[in-house]
């Protein structure tokens, strides 16, 4: 029987591949969501996650505000089978959704699709969204997208993941020309031709060659772009990083794709491509040691809690990874931190528009339970044993404000609303040092701020105002012999809940000032 389970889960693990897209804005995050849905066969869904982008424009009144997090609930996670794979496209939500749930979410995600614009090359938004998927170790593929446009050089694409975010790439595909000249892209590890037909570059027809010199190509793209991807290939050959998969799977090599999702071109080979080599879900670091995900006994971990903003439902989603064993609805588990048992009986998996009703699921896999408020961020649930997944980490704020409330009668209630909703992971709270004690609220995104504002109301009658501050960086600072008067010339030092120094810093230079200056100090990102 016990063998039986094992090898059911083993089965499905192998199968699973759960992955984040991250990307700057508008470099096409949904289009290639929406033609990887396609490929799986979720036609029906792929039109919804397009629907929801255009929702989220909309305005930013409460009504609104409500529909998009309603939505954005219930597509949170997508799931498509394809080629005897099981795909989790876990949603990082850009735009004004951008908060320090789209970190969290990223710990919950196997590996990393990076999505880049051809003529941008890489932007802010997915600096920070790298940094985090590097600390975690996590394989990142890169799809350099709009190949239909005129972009930057490839060649120069490459030293910009090098120089900007540290990383060595391989290119498994190469464009042949590029905008208006875009012919195809010459796939360097099966070597064949992909091109594309007619004005519309609709049509898309694969076509095995020799290598790179073979003049099937020069037939079909003609001399000058043939003779440009020839140079271009043999430099790379030479010059460039061999293919190696160890060093992709630890995070040091990104695998480059080019491509049009738009057109749906280079998409369907970068998805073949991309699941026979990333990763299936892996061990995960907790108090009893590494869990295997084929450990039998269920264990699973809260990275995202997801409250309705409507006061009248005050239900709230807690999303959870699983990490090991099989999940079945109704089963009763642990909830480790609460020390109790509890029933997982209306479990969700999201499916674009529709929350289904999950009866079985496994590692890999993200299913949403119904949250009545007995659940935080970072939560280990285990099916008989006192697992805990290793802390979720805390990410530094970079937007700050004080707080004061309205109302000074209910202070009560602001105190028990700011403590809820840190717990949640809302916000993240410090406190200035002196006599004077006032509370300086940091968040990663100004939606966080947006939401702690309804919530104290809608939850706990409290309306409070956020005056913005100017700092724009924060960093835990460690140092046994921290003398606070040191930092006081180019930040703002401060204590977290835990009673940690925090320096906040209004910019760069600020902050490197301040290193120098204090070279016994150790800088954190995260909470010590
Ligand atoms: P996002 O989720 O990353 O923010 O980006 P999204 O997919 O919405 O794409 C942003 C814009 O880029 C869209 O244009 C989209 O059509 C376009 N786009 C996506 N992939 C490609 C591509 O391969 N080539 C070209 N040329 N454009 C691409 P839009 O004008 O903002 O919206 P729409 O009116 O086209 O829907």
């Amino acid at each position: 029987m016990s063998q039986t389970l094992h090898n059911e889960i083993q089965k499905e693990v192998d199968k699973r591949r759960t992955f984040a897209i991250i990307s700057h804005p508008d470099a096409g995050k949904t289009t290639l969501t929406e033609k990887l849905l396609l490929f799986g066969g979720a036609i029906r869904l792929a039109g919804s996650v397009k629907a929801r982008k255009a929702s989220r424009h909309a305005t930013s009144d409460w009504m609104e505000i409500e529909k998009q997090r309603g939505i954005s609930v219930t597509s949170s996670v997508m799931q498509f089978d394809y080629n005897g794979h099981r795909v989790n496209i876990l949603d990082t939500p850009g735009h004004q959704d951008f908060s320090e749930d789209t970190y969290r979410t990223l710990t919950a995600a196997d590996s990393a699709v990076m999505l880049i614009d051809v003529a941008k090359g890489v932007e802010a938004q997915t600096i920070k969204l790298f940094q985090v998927c590097r600390k975690r170790g996590i394989p990142i593929f890169t799809f350099i997208n709009k190949l239909d446009r005129e972009g930057k050089n490839p060649f120069e694409l490459m030293e910009e993941l090098e120089q900007v975010l540290g990383i060595r790439s391989v290119p498994m595909n190469w464009p042949i020309g590029m905008g208006r000249d875009l012919c195809g892209v010459y796939d360097r590890m099966k070597n064949q031709v992909e091109l594309f037909q007619g004005d519309d570059h609709s049509t898309i027809q694969v076509r095995p060659v020799d290598d790179y010199n073979d003049t099937v190509i020069r037939d079909m793209a003609g001399e000058y772009l043939h003779d440009q991807l020839v140079q271009d290939l043999e430099l790379l050959d030479v010059a460039g990083d061999p293919f190696d998969f160890d060093k992709v799977r630890s995070g040091e090599l990104t695998p480059v794709f080019f491509g049009s999702a738009v057109n749906n071109f280079g998409v369907q080979t970068f998805l073949e491509n991309f699941l026979q080599l990333a990763p299936k879900p892996g061990p995960r670091n907790s108090t009893e040691g590494p869990v295997e995900p084929t450990n039998e006994k269920f264990t699973g971990y809260v990275f995202k809690i997801q409250a309705n903003m409507n006061p009248a439902h005050r239900d709230r989603i807690a999303f959870l990874r699983i990490c090991s064993g099989r999940f079945e609805r109704g089963m009763s588990v642990r909830h480790v931190r609460a020390g109790k048992d509890i029933k997982l009986s209306q479990p969700q998996q999201f499916l674009a528009q529709d929350r289904d009703i999950v009866e079985t699921a496994y590692p890999g896999d993200i299913i949403g339970l119904f949250d009545p408020g007995i659940f935080r961020i970072g939560d280990s649930l285990s099916q008989g044993g006192e697992v805990v997944f290793d802390e979720l980490p805390t990410f530094p704020p970079e937007i700050f404000a004080k707080v004061t409330v309205k109302n000074a009668l209910k202070h009560k209630q602001y105190q028990k609303g700011l403590d809820q909703l840190t717990e949640e992971g809302t916000i993240q709270i410090f406190h200035s040092i002196g006599n004077f004690d006032e509370t300086i609220l940091g968040v990663v995104g100004h939606l966080q701020f947006e939401v702690f504002e309804h919530r104290m109301r809608a939850e706990y009658g409290v309306e409070i105002q956020l005056h913005r501050m100017t700092f724009q960086a924060a960093r835990w600072i460690v140092d046994e012999n921290l003398d606070p008067t040191k930092f006081r010339i180019n930040s703002t030092l401060v204590k977290d809940k835990k009673g940690n120094y925090v320096a906040l810093f209004e910019n760069e230079y600020a902050m490197r000032t301040a290193m120098e200056k204090n070279p016994t100090a150790k800088f954190l990102e995260t909470q010590p």
